[in-house]
Parts: C-alpha cells; sequence; structure tokens
C-alpha cells in the first residue's frame, strides 16, 4: 500500500509529497499519483532528496512524461555525468531573478523542469511559482477574449541589461553565452493544456513584444497580464533546503528565483523535459 502524502502548499498551486525517495524504478501506482498531483497542484515539492546525483536526475524524466532535453544555449555543467543538466549557480551569473517560464523561444518548449537545491543560502534565495491558469480565469471577460486572440513573439534575445539595471560581470558573460544563438518564435498568447484542458497563458520575460502591436504598446499590454499572473493569490513560495526536489509544470506556470541573498552562494541544477508546440484555443 502507498504512504504517499500530497499536502497543498497555498490555495491556488502548490503541494508538498512526502513518502517518495524519488528513482527512476518509482513503482507505477506512485508515478501516477504523482503525475496526478503535478497536474493539479502545478508544482510539486520533495523534501529529503539528497541521494540524488546529477544523472539520477536526469534519470527521472519519464516519470513526468518526456525525454530530458539539453539547453539550446548555455552548456550543461562541466564534468557532470549528465550532459543536460544546467546549473544555475550565483557566483557565475546564475540568477534566475525575473517571472519566467523554461525556454519559451523555441517551438516546443518543455513541458516539465525538475529542480534540485545543491547549496542554499541560510536566509534568502526562495523560489515563487504562478499558476498561469488560474491567471487566464481571473481576466475579465473582455481581456480574456483579447488574450485568445493574441499571439506574442518569444526570443532569447531578451533586453537583459535593462531589466536588470547594472549588471556584473559574471551576469553579462552568463547572458552572452545564453544569448549565443538566437531563437525567436511565435506562441498563442493563451493556449489549450494538451492534458488538462484547461486554458492557460503563456508570456514570461522571453517576450519581445505582441503580434501586431508596437514595442510600446506590447510592454503595457505585458504587464496588465503579468499582474493577473503574479497576483499572490495565485502564487506559492518555496523555502529551499539542500537535496529539495522541485518539479513543475512549465505549460501552466511561470517562476521568479527572488534575489535577496547577496553575497550568499546558491547553486541549483536542472533538467528539463521535452515538450510539445503549444495549441491555442482555435485549434
Ligand atoms: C529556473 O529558473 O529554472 C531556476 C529557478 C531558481 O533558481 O530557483
Amino acid at each position: 500500500m502507498s504512504t504517499i502524502e500530497i499536502i497543498p502548499v497555498a490555495g491556488r498551486i502548490g503541494a508538498e509529497i512526502r513518502g517518495v525517495r524519488l528513482a527512476a524504478d518509482l513503482p507505477a501506482e506512485s508515478v501516477a499519483q504523482v503525475r496526478a498531483a503535478l497536474l493539479k497542484h502545478k508544482v510539486v515539492f520533495f523534501r529529503g532528496q539528497q541521494h540524488l546525483d546529477d544523472l539520477q536526475q536526469e534519470q527521472l524524466t519519464p516519470l513526468f512524461g518526456g525525454k530530458p532535453v539539453a539547453h539550446p544555449t548555455s552548456l550543461p555543467k562541466a564534468g557532470s555525468d549528465s550532459k543536460v543538466i544546467l546549473e544555475l549557480n550565483s557566483q557565475h551569473g546564475g540568477r534566475a531573478d525575473s517571472w519566467h517560464t523554461d525556454v519559451t523561444f523555441v517551438d516546443a518548449y518543455p513541458r516539465a523542469s525538475i529542480l534540485r537545491g545543491v547549496k542554499i543560502p541560510a536566509a534568502g534565495g526562495d523560489t515563487v511559482w504562478a499558476n498561469t491558469a488560474a491567471a487566464y480565469d481571473n481576466l475579465p471577460v473582455h481581456l480574456r477574449e483579447l488574450a485568445d486572440k493574441l499571439w506574442a513573439v518569444h526570443s532569447n534575445e531578451y533586453d537583459y541589461a535593462i531589466r536588470k539595471g547594472n549588471p556584473t560581470l559574471d551576469e553579462l558573460k552568463h547572458y552572452a553565452q545564453f544569448s549565443s544563438t538566437v531563437y525567436e518564435t511565435e506562441h498563442p498568447v493563451v493556449h489549450v493544456h494538451p492534458e488538462t484542458g484547461e486554458r492557460s497563458l503563456i508570456l514570461g520575460h522571453f517576450v519581445k513584444n505582441f503580434v501586431g502591436y508596437s514595442k510600446a504598446e506590447s510592454a503595457q499590454l505585458y504587464s496588465l497580464f503579468q499582474s493577473y499572473i503574479t497576483k499572490l493569490e495565485n502564487t506559492v513560495r518555496w523555502r529551499w533546503t539542500e537535496g529539495d526536489v522541485v518539479v513543475w509544470d512549465n505549460r501552466a506556470t511561470q517562476h521568479y528565483a527572488i534575489n535577496d541573498y547577496g553575497d550568499q552562494h546558491r547553486v541549483v541544477r536542472r533538467v528539463t523535459v521535452d515538450g510539445e508546440v503549444p495549441v491555442g484555443v482555435d485549434g
């Protein structure tokens, strides 16, 4: 008999899963429970997964419905057994401190991300996730109708320097590698989730503009839609401890790593699970 416990962390998004030791050979019944929890809660948290190394983290991807996929431009961690693992290391410009959905600048962006806490500051460095399906549901009807028709251009050459204010040398190096090859694609602003059928908003910091709108108009529209996504009621905040693993449905969430830990060292490692080209409300 399974002893899995699923404990919601916030009202609209996020659940902690207890009683699971993550491994590629997790029993099918547990996999089904974990996947159902991920679809329902959008982000799931597992404490105490210190037994995992990089390769074992990569080997978790089939549990979440797909294959591991390397980042299109950022190199995997040097010397790791995993050829896809991405390290976000605060000492080398790895601070994901603006709202985004992972890798939306490619056509078939990841369906899920698996993030492991490796080195966590004594205080600070929490991550916040937002439920983009709840945000869609909260839109006033006329905004929802507008969103249903809109498309957005996503690019990895986003306006990094302006958004960051005063980037450090390490951050600039990190960004130079990140945008070494420019990717650009268009996605519907509203997509229909292939597994739940829910509608949610695909936006985040890779959005360059909305199709048919100027840069200035796009910026205003973007901040209006983002204000619904990042409404506190649609979010959950996680206080990391080392060995935590967090998995999110990248088709129904955005996230933001809070940059409040100064010079303290923070390291997290991410594996992404391959996804599909998103389908809008008109099919
Ligand atoms: C990410 O954006 O994938 C990393 C989030 C984090 O550093 O907490």
